[in-house]
């Protein structure tokens, strides 16, 4: 049961779509006044655990730490980063007390979860603040009601489940075949390729660079009869540019957001100079979702959306890139500086407000202003997935969760945001496999890959200013080829898995204490994910490791994927040290439950979802199979398929 309580005004989220009642006073939390804002207080109990929050560093678990929801560009993912790209205000306490509470708020917002030890939860409001209370039977029960209240996940094509290749670096079509024809050199699997800013005519969106790319339809053509797709990437400023229509358009319709004077704020990005979109009016998103109209004319079915935080390198206030701590404040790590937050306007329903106060939903408008123009351009599903976010925006797209780095450390919170990004909505996520920043190792790149296989979004992406991280860069293509090849064998689980979870308001990936509530070891697990209702995943996170001691609360079928088949053993529950070499894949089947494998393919034109084999100690398995693309998608999609 959710019921809402109003601390002061604030402009609306879109975040929540379900009526929810109005309570008198909110229970478990104190809630002083400060400020502008509210302080909340809600005592922990020593065994209680907090999950959630989605796109925050620690762990699954999120007590010790402090989590500022401010969307932030930063490629310095530490433990203690407070602020990440998202703002995600869910969190459900599961304890003696067990409810769920969503903040919402498109204002920065504050929560210091046993930080430092206090034994309580700590939350500034800094403005205006609804608290949406959720109660329910445990924790696994609430993160439903709450999906459900959220509206229903965005539904990407079977395409978008395929393997990604991209690289900040792929300047001219050349390039672009070459990576398609090495992968199929290697004989490895491949879906799609990116293609990042150098697409463009001088980074400007809805354009492309003719030298390097004089034939871009033809291109987006000839790779789609191979069966691979090309995704570009679109960010959110417009570059000042007279004569480029959507920039003239923008202008003339006052689409842009305003600086202190009352003209268009002016902040530079990729392409120099630019004009933020106001994407908190509806009819300025509804122009920057026709501009798509540009990619769909030349082929394309799937995008990446960035540097909608918004990312900001120097503004027309501050020309210094003085760095990240010239800002001043203790807070803020990232790089723009606060100021320029202050110094631009959005018009909301014709009030002037200032982005300060809607910081956190810009990135999210962004997404639905794309997300819509797409569904009026196209006549089916589509990719799309976006850096910045907050809930709400998963009714639009996914997210990948940004400039991670090349570290076994990045692939643990690669795991560890994986459960609470989908308490929160974004069901369609993933990160950057083998690490944005800094040179992946064939060992890294292997583990991270052999995770990956699980989430949602698969795509390997790398910085121009790393060694190349294409799988067949690497010595050793059999290792790489198994495991993407594991991928496509998993498809007709995940793929079904994953659009169950989104009709019937689920989680894809859950920690393993949401299925084992009352056992007290897996309440804590932090390196073990339950993926769809049937499997367990136990990624090899140690440089140098062996395998791992995997922790299995009841007994399992333990399947060992060694690039040709599948083999399996019952296994008792308990603790063990499962030995995975690199380039082998082990999971585990739940008790009494079985997934569908496949044939697999090199990408998903190949493969037969319906062509499938059960594996695990059940009996039956239902399992969800339509064509990859239309937009009906409904239970009438679902059969029962027995051993
Ligand atoms: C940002 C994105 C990254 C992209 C780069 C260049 O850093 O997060 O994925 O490669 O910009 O466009």
């Amino acid at each position: 049961m959710l019921t809402k309580y109003c601390f002061g005004a604030h402009a609306e989220t879109g975040a929540v779509t379900a009526a929810v009642k109005e309570g008198e006073a909110l229970p478990y939390f104190s809630a002083v006044k400060e400020g502008t804002g509210t302080r909340f207080c809600c005592p922990l109990g020593e065994d209680d655990v907090v999950f959630g929050l989605g796109e925050t560093m620690r762990g699954i678990d999120k007590r010790g730490g402090r989590y500022v929801s401010f969307n932030t560009d930063n490629p310095h993912h530490e433990d203690d980063m407070p602020s990440l790209y998202g703002s995600h205000n869910f969190f459900i306490l599961d304890g003696e007390r067990t409810f769920g509470a969503f903040f919402d708020t498109p204002a920065r917002i504050i929560f210091e979860i046993d930080y430092e030890g206090s034994g309580k939860i700590d939350i500034l409001a800094e403005q205006g603040v609804t608290v949406y209370l959720v109660e329910g039977e445990n924790a696994n029960d609430i993160a439903r009601q709450f999906l459900a209240a959220i509206g229903r996940s965005y539904l990407p094509p079977l395409w978008a489940f395929g393997f990604g290749q991209s690289r900040w670096g792929y300047k001219t079509e050349k390039d672009v075949r070459k990576i398609a024809a090495r992968y199929k050199k290697a004989g490895m699997p491949l879906e799609y390729i990116c293609l990042d800013i150098d697409y463009m005519d001088r980074y400007i969106d809805f354009t492309v660079n003719k030298k390097r790319f004089p034939d871009m339809k033809g291109l987006v053509k000839e790779m789609k009869a191979r069966g691979v797709r090309l995704v570009p990437i679109v960010d959110a400023g417009i570059k000042i540019e007279p004569h480029n229509p959507v920039y003239e358009e923008g202008v003339k319709e006052g689409y842009f957001c305003k600086n202190l004077e009352g003209k268009d704020f002016q902040a530079a990005v990729w392409p120099g100079m630019t004009h933020f979109p106001d994407f908190l009016q509806a009819k300025a998103r509804e122009w920057f979702g026709r501009q798509y109209k540009f990619y769909t004319d030349l082929g394309f079915e799937g995008f990446w959306n960035d540097m909608n935080e918004p990312a900001i390198f120097y503004s027309e206030y501050n020309t210094s890139r003085l760095g990240d701590k010239s800002c001043g404040d203790p807070l803020y790590k990232g790089g723009a500086r606060l100021s320029d937050y202050k110094s631009f306007t959005h018009n909301v329903d014709g009030k002037m407000v200032s982005h300060w106060d809607v910081h956190n939903i810009f990135g999210a408008k962004m997404t639905e202003a794309s997300s819509e123009g797409l569904e009026k351009l196209l006549d089916k599903r589509f990719l799309l997935f976006s850096r910045s976010s907050y809930i709400g925006a998963h009714r639009y797209g996914g997210i990948w969760t940004g400039d991670n780095s090349s570290t076994f450390h990045m692939l643990r919170r690669n795991v560890t945001m994986m459960p609470g990004l989908n308490m929160c909505g974004f069901l369609f996520s993933g990160a950057d496999t083998g690490g944005f920043g800094g040179n992946c190792s064939r060992e890294l790149l292997l583990r991270w890959l052999a995770f990956s296989v699980f989430t949602p979004l698969m795509r390997d992406h790398t910085t121009i200013f790393t060694r190349h991280q294409e799988c067949f860069r690497y010595r050793g293509k059999r290792d790489f080829g198994s495991i993407l090849s594991l991928r496509y064998r998993l498809l007709p689980y995940i793929y079904s898995e994953f659009m169950k979870a989104a009709l019937s308001s689920d989680l894809y990936i859950r920690p393993l204490a949401f299925a084992y509530p009352k056992d007290a070891r897996a309440r804590h697990i932090e390196d073990e994910l339950l993926v769809g209702d049937s499997l367990l995943a136990a990624p090899v996170l140690e440089k140098g490791a062996k395998g791992r001691k995997v922790y299995l609360p009841e007994e399992m079928t333990e399947v060992r994927w060694n690039g040709k088949e599948f083999l399996t053993r019952e296994v008792p529950q308990g603790e063990r040290f499962v030995t995975v070499p690199l380039g082998e894949v082990v999971f585990y089947i739940r008790k009494g439950k079985c997934i569908p494998v496949g044939k697999g393919g090199m990408n998903t034109k190949e493969i037969d979802l319906s062509d499938v084999t059960l594996l695990g100690g059940g009996s039956e398995y239902t399992q969800y199979l339509d064509d990859g693309f239309t937009r009906e998608c409904s239970a009438k999609n679902l059969r029962v398929l027995s051993k």
